[in-house]
């Protein structure tokens, strides 16, 4: 999942690269490169293996171009080297490209471009597109723009492309098919990003381009044409307030510790969208959503990663007061499988990015057999809330650091709220608003007052190697979110397990060397974890618990607990969230990890 940017315009496009690049970032930072048209047409192509930074020290920048595009790699393709970063170009230098995405069927075309001569620098599946265009414009002499909108036929797979002929600076080209891309409009000057962080400091006029749309860009104009009615169409630029966009780390050492800060106000906007009817609950995005609840048999949740753990933390919930079968599948199996389910089934999909390519495929499957689909999602304007029938907007705000908090927590709120609206239609039960409005201030204050404890706690064990999180029933998706968080920032390997599981084999893995993580705060699963968490000390593991504050029991039988205070149940999983989030923050922090941009990961996965 790379970052791709592009500037057109009168100024130097450089800076601009450099910082839309830099912003772009969560998305891949495994080689970096750009590519500008100095004012005498030459071609100026800068790579390098790593981050944005790297490529800043090989620049000129006394160098001077109006226009140019920009690459951030996440590696699919060919291996990380500076072959294989972004842009590449064709025989003869002239067209030059940087993409986002997986073309599936770039040997054929390799294969064939190769017996027609032409020669390959690179072991990505990019490269083929400036060879496939400089045969279609050379060699069969087709305009660049007819060439670039016969990609659309030619190419199989996910792409959002920036193109550039050095024979015509005065435009760019910028197609899209699945992958995510946005045109900024300027005054005099034109942008394109994958993402709208990166567009923020420059523009509040967007066009989110859609599924086999080109932009034919210049500097005072952006034209789109829909391969889909094959001519181009007239767009209207959404604007989207600048301080929505703009990412700030507001004093804090990283996006990710920001974001966990964050949850408090999370909640309360999320809690301003519901009116403060008990009896008729009204919650903002979901009183527009016309589904006939008493007619649904089954529920089918799908997602990915943390948005996945979020829904079947909803599994649990919603089963112990709706009357609906409900089941939870990862988007990536639902490639797999072959959907046997009642026709009164409302699929829901869950995905802060809201470009996820697995949940975008299982959406349109779906909806093809007539299914609808409710979607939550981080952004409005995303894939996802686009195709979906309903959708939820998380108003988490832009999250940067890779791994998912804020909009995990805003996604485990609105999943509770959503059960709550149900009931209240369903039963016409009155709704305990006043425990709900109570949430943000228990958070914030337990946020300040737990993290020096948890913070002690990481100290003690952020140099063990193997971590197993247990918990129970509907804690048991929160020790699976907990032990993802450990993994991909502080990359020690850590595994969610059900605690009743732990006697049908994970229990040879404990040893004094691999602490249990266990979440066992006074719930109905209460007892039988306390069980389970004395199986373990029996085998000698360390033991960390998330438990009740003075609870005794638990106090004695482990050899960290990490307190909730004594207050209703209901607030519980919300509070543990935020200390598995923490504990895994604290790790990554002291073995020095790159916390915001964890190794071969990044924020949107957008290939299958
Ligand atoms: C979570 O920290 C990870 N970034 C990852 O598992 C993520 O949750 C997953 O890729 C799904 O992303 P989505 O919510 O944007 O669809």
């Amino acid at each position: 999942m790379c970052g791709i940017f592009g500037y057109i315009g009168n100024k130097n496009c450089i800076p601009f690269i450099i910082s839309g690049l830099e912003k772009l970032e969560y998305r891949g930072y495994d080689s970096a490169g750009m590519a500008y048209i100095r004012n005498d047409s030459v071609l100026e192509i800068k790579k390098v293996v790593g981050k944005v930074q790297n490529l800043k020290e090989i620049l000129d920048f006394s160098d001077f171009s109006k226009v140019g595009i920009g690459h951030t790699r996440w590696a699919t393709h060919g291996g990380i080297s500076v072959e294989n970063a972004h842009p590449h170009t064709d025989c003869k230098g002239n067209i030059v490209v940087v993409h986002n995405g997986i073309i599936e069927n770039y040997k054929e075309l390799k294969e064939l471009l190769i017996n027609k001569g032409h020669v390959f620098k690179s072991q990505t599946d990019t490269e083929v597109i400036p060879h496939l265009l400089e045969e279609m414009v050379d060699k069969e002499e087709i305009g660049l723009e007819e060439a670039v909108k016969e990609l659309f036929k030619k190419l199989e797979g996910a792409f959002a492309l920036l193109i550039m002929d050095k024979r015509n600076p005065n435009i760019l080209y910028a197609l899209r098919k699945q992958s995510p891309l946005i045109v900024g409009f300027g005054i005099g000057e034109n942008f394109i990003a994958s993402d709208i962080p990166a567009l923020g400091d420059y523009t509040d006029r967007f066009y989110y381009l859609k599924d086999t749309q080109m932009a034919k860009i210049s500097a005072n104009e952006i034209k789109v044409y829909d391969m889909g009615v094959g001519k181009y169409i007239g767009v209207e630029p959404i604007r989207i307030p600048q301080d929505r966009i703009r990412a700030e780390k507001n004093g804090y050492p990283h996006f990710m510790l920001k974001e966990i800060f964050e949850q408090p106000l999370v909640v309360r906007r999320i809690l301003s969208t519901v009116n403060k009817n008990r009896d008729e609950l009204q919650i903002e995005d979901i009183k527009s959503i016309d589904i006939s609840w008493e007619k649904i048999k089954k529920v089918f949740i799908v997602a990915c990663g943390t948005s996945y753990h979020a829904g079947y933390y909803a599994k649990f919930l919603w089963e112990e007061e709706l009357p609906y079968f409900i089941e939870v599948e990862l988007a990536s199996q639902m490639h797999h499988r072959n959907l046997r389910v009642p026709d009164e089934t409302l699929f829901i999909t869950i995905s802060q990015s809201g470009e996820t390519a697995d949940v975008i495929s299982t959406l349109r499957k779906v909806k093809e057999k007539g299914f609808k689909v409710l979607s939550l999602v981080n952004n409005p304007q995303s894939t996802v809330a686009r195709e979906s029938d309903y959708f939820i907007n998380l108003r988490a705000g832009i999250e940067i650091g890779v791994a998912a908090t804020k909009t995990f927590m805003a996604e485990i709120v609105y999943l509770g709220l959503l059960k709550e609206y149900v009931k209240n239609k369903l039963y016409k039960v009155k709704i305990d608003l006043d425990k709900w409005n109570m949430l943000p201030t228990y958070l914030e204050n337990y946020l300040s007052n737990i993290k020096d404890q948890v913070f002690e706690t990481a100290k003690k064990y952020y140099q063990k190697k193997n971590f197993l999180y247990l918990a129970r029933g509907r804690n048991f998706p929160l020790a699976l979110e907990g032990a993802l968080k450990l993994k991909e920032i502080s990359y020690i390997h850590a595994e969610g397990i059900p605690a009743g599981e732990m006697k049908h084999g994970p229990i040879a893995l404990l040893d004094p060397e691999t602490p249990v993580f266990g979440i066992a705060y006074k719930d109905d699963a209460y007892s039988k974890m306390i069980n389970n968490l004395e199986e373990a000390k029996a085998r000698r593991a360390p033991i960390i618990a998330i438990g009740n504050e003075k609870d005794k029991k638990l106090e004695n039988l482990v050899d960290d607990l990490i307190p909730v205070p004594n207050i209703d149940p209901f607030y519980y999983p919300y509070m543990g969230v935020m200390v598995l989030q923490l504990f895994a923050y604290y790790v990554a922090d002291l073995l020095g990890r790159e916390i915001d941009q964890p190794r071969n990961l990044a924020k949107s996965v957008t290939v299958e």
